[in-house]
This record gives C-alpha cells, sequence and structure tokens, in this order.
C-alpha cells in the first residue's frame, strides 16, 4: 500500500513515516518543497535502512497514495485540504490535526465545527473518506521507530471500512488502533491531546498516552 504523508517532512509525519517505512510500507513524504520531501525520505531510509521511503510534492503524494495521512498544523488545515482535494477523490484520508497551537497551547475551535475531522469532510466532501487517528500520539514516541507504543490509536469516522484501515495503519505503526465509531467523537478525542500535553508536564514524561481497557483480545 502506498501511503502519501502530506506535511510528512514535520515532527509527527516522520514519526509516522519511520514506523510504516520500517514495517515495509512504501511512503511518500509530501511537502510545499520537492527538494525538503527528497532529504527528508532520504535521512528517514537511512534510519530505518529501507529505501521504501521517497519525497515530492504534496500534491504529488496525494496523486501517487492509495492512503493519504494529514500531518500539518491546523492553521494550514483547510487550505491545505483545498490544495490536494481533486487527488483524493475516492480515496482514504487519515487526519491527525489537532486544532491546537503547541507553542501558546491556545485552542483554535472553528465556528462551525466540532472537530478538525468534521472541518476535513466537509471541505473533501462525499467523494473522499475521511477518519481521524494519531491526534493522541506524540512524536516523541514514534521517533524510537522499534519501540511498541504503550498507548491505543482511538480512530472515528463515518465510514466502517475506513475505520478499520485506520486501525490497521495503527497496527503497522506499532500501536493498537481502537475504533470509536462515528465522526461526532473526533470532538473527544482531539481534545485528549492538550490535556496529555498538560499530564506530561506534570509527571516530567513523554510518554503518557490513552489506553482503553476491558476491550476483547481481538477487536472488530
Ligand atoms: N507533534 C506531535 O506530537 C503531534 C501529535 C499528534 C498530532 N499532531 C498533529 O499533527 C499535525 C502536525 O504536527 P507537527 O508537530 O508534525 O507539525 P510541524 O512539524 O510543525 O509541521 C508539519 C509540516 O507541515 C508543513 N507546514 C507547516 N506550515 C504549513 C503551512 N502553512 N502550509 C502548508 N504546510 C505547512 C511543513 O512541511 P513543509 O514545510 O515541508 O511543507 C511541516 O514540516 C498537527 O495538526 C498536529 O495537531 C502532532
Amino acid at each position: 500500500m502506498k501511503i502519501g504523508i502530506i506535511g510528512g517532512t514535520g515532527r509527527e509525519g516522520a514519526g509516522l513515516a519511520l514506523r510504516w517505512g520500517a514495517s515495509g510500507e512504501e511512503v511518500i513524504i509530501g511537502s510545499r518543497d520537492a527538494g525538503r520531501a527528497v532529504e527528508t525520505a532520504k535521512r528517514l531510509n537511512r534510519l530505518v535502512s529501507v529505501a521504501a521511503i521517497h519525497g515530492a510534492l504534496n500534491q504529488q503524494a496525494a496523486i501517487e497514495a492509495d492512503v493519504a495521512v494529514l500531518t500539518v498544523p491546523y492553521a494550514a488545515h483547510v487550505a491545505v485540504l483545498v490544495e490536494i482535494k481533486k487527488a483524493l477523490r475516492g480515496k482514504l484520508l487519515i487526519d491527525t490535526t489537532v486544532p491546537f497551537d503547541p507553542k501558546t497551547h491556545e485552542w483554535l475551535p472553528s465556528i462551525h465545527y466540532n472537530s478538525a475531522l468534521e472541518e476535513a469532510q466537509e471541505v473533501l466532501g462525499s467523494g473522499v473518506r475521511v477518519v481521524a487517528a494519531f491526534q493522541n500520539i506524540g512524536f516523541h514516541l514514534l521517533k524510537d521507530f522499534r519501540r511498541v507504543i504503550d498507548c491505543d490509536v482511538l480512530v472515528c469516522g463515518d465510514d466502517a471500512d475506513a475505520r478499520r484501515l485506520a486501525c490497521l495503519l495503527a497496527e503497522k505503526a506499532g500501536l493498537r488502533g481502537v475504533d470509536v465509531g462515528s465522526s461526532r467523537h473526533a470532538g473527544t478525542v482531539e481534545r485528549l491531546t492538550p490535556l496529555l500535553m498538560d499530564l506530561k508536564r506534570c509527571y516530567n514524561t513523554r510518554a503518557a498516552g490513552i489506553r482503553i481497557t476491558g476491550l476483547p483480545e481481538h477487536t472488530p
């Protein structure tokens, strides 16, 4: 499967690329700058000793991808979605966005939507299936790519097959994916991220995460 990571030169995107590259998936790092994408891909390939990670402009990464993953700051969320909308038609987009400024710790809610996921689905329309995932998994955990992360990836969105595929990709990244259902839960999941950031600060750890207990071993 070809995974195109839009904004993959950044912290979250590169962390996911490392893990998917190491697990044998073909990854395309997307960027506004093709040179930066290629350099990032080369650096990540060296780290995981593979040649499966390539670099391209965001638009090209979206065109080539079977599944696209969006990892740009919330400030660029809508603009980037509009740019890649056509290329994503008929595909799955996994949105990792939290509407939060990590520098100022300011929550940046859209006036019209309860979550970044619902905003993305509205911008992309029904021709693109959108799920939200990985919003609670910090890049510090991802970049240690050999390590199994003791956190769940909560996956939500309005298409059950798309959620299943995102859960599978979470597993390939060394995490457990938990299907939490429709897009109405996305606001809750996104809001857990600033809570986790405060916990990390309070307890002086980068490892704080979410784990759902009591689920059967093999979730549907
Ligand atoms: N960092 C985390 O631990 C973490 C955890 C969970 C979820 N997330 C979510 O993941 C997303 C990315 O976070 P991050 O920390 O990886 O961000 P980042 O490193 O600051 O940025 C990611 C990439 O986005 C691109 N970008 C930046 N500004 C842009 C703009 N105005 N227009 C288009 N592209 C732009 C840049 O790529 P180019 O310059 O190469 O185009 C950059 O490398 C956010 O929505 C965040 O909420 C992050």
